[in-house]
């Protein structure tokens, strides 16, 4: 019998909530491509209402792990748990409920150019609900004017600037209202001005409408607003170092943690092997 991971936003604030289960379980996560493995070992939860970050040197394998966390990638070793529903084990129907249960925004943040902004946010609605056509614009219109981009309805991607061109991924990736959001770099080479947009977005996000949110960030200034814990996945020794509220790490962390938490600065994996 399958219990499957319930999609809905009904989950108490923190401090109304003694006892949180975690909405997903990683335990003993092997990543790896073909005979080269990632990272070995991995083991934690993801709490719900939280902002998890996610940081650690250039090809750690941080989007890796995204891709794990959302059954694109199987594991080489261990398993990805959403309640008591095994991602990797799940047949088709819980599987399918599972993937709508979450919104994702890749680091590319890609849009499909060959349609207009409000065409790419409605997209998941066409595919994965019934909605009729009235009821998925005045959703799309609704979560593009969340993200700032009320006026760009019927704008073409390309017409758009890369901090736009995001947001428009994120209001895509709320489509259908996901209690639990994926980011992945969603700040990466956005003006300071568009990224303190995007923290405030994310913590009403958390705040006010319960989502949980995974988020892949090297912003300091990001991780420190926003992040419930930040896990710190390590190049060199090829698992996490440390998982923890950001500013406990920052003062108790392992040196390297310490050292990116007060400057930013992370060893990449190439670095890390030389
Ligand atoms: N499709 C792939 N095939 C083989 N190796 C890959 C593939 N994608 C990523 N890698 C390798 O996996 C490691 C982790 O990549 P990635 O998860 O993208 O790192 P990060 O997001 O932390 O920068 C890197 O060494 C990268 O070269
Ligand atoms: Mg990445």
């Amino acid at each position: 019998m399958h219990e499957p991971f319930n999609p809905s936003h009904a989950t108490q604030p923190a401090a109304t909530a003694p006892v949180r289960e975690p909405l997903v379980r990683v335990q003993g996560l092997t990543m790896a491509f073909g005979s080269a493995v990632i990272q070995r070992d991995l083991s934690f939860d993801i709490l719900p209402g939280e902002v998890l970050a996610l940081a650690g040197g250039s090809g750690c394998g941080k989007s890796t792990l995204l891709r794990h966390l959302i059954g694109l990638q199987t594991p080489a070793k261990g398993r990805v748990l959403y309640g008591t529903q095994d991602l990797y084990e799940a047949d088709d129907d819980a599987r399918t409920t599972l993937l709508q249960s979450f919104g994702v925004m890749f680091q590319a943040g890609a849009l499909w150019s060959s349609m207009t902004v409000g065409e790419n946010v409605m997209l998941p609605m066409q595919v994965l609900t019934d909605m009729d056509a009235g009821s998925r614009e005045r959703e799309a219109r609704f979560k593009l004017a969340l993200v700032g981009l009320a006026g760009s309805f019927d704008a073409e991607p390309a017409t758009l600037s890369g901090g736009m061109r995001k947001r428009a991924a994120i209001a895509r990736a709320l489509a259908l209202d996901p209690p639990l959001l994926f980011l992945d770099e969603p700040s990466a080479g956005l003006d300071p001005l568009t990224s303190a947009h995007l923290d405030e977005l994310i913590m009403h996000l958390r705040d006010d409408l319960g989502t949980t949110v995974v988020m892949v960030s090297h912003e300091l200034e990001s991780i420190f607003a926003l992040a419930d814990r930040l896990l710190f996945l390590d190049a060199r020794s090829k698992t996490m170092t440390a998982l923890g509220p950001p500013k406990a790490l920052r003062s108790n962390g392992p040196e390297d943690v310490q050292r990116f938490l007060r400057r930013g600065a992370v060893p990449n994996a190439k670095e890390a092997h030389a």
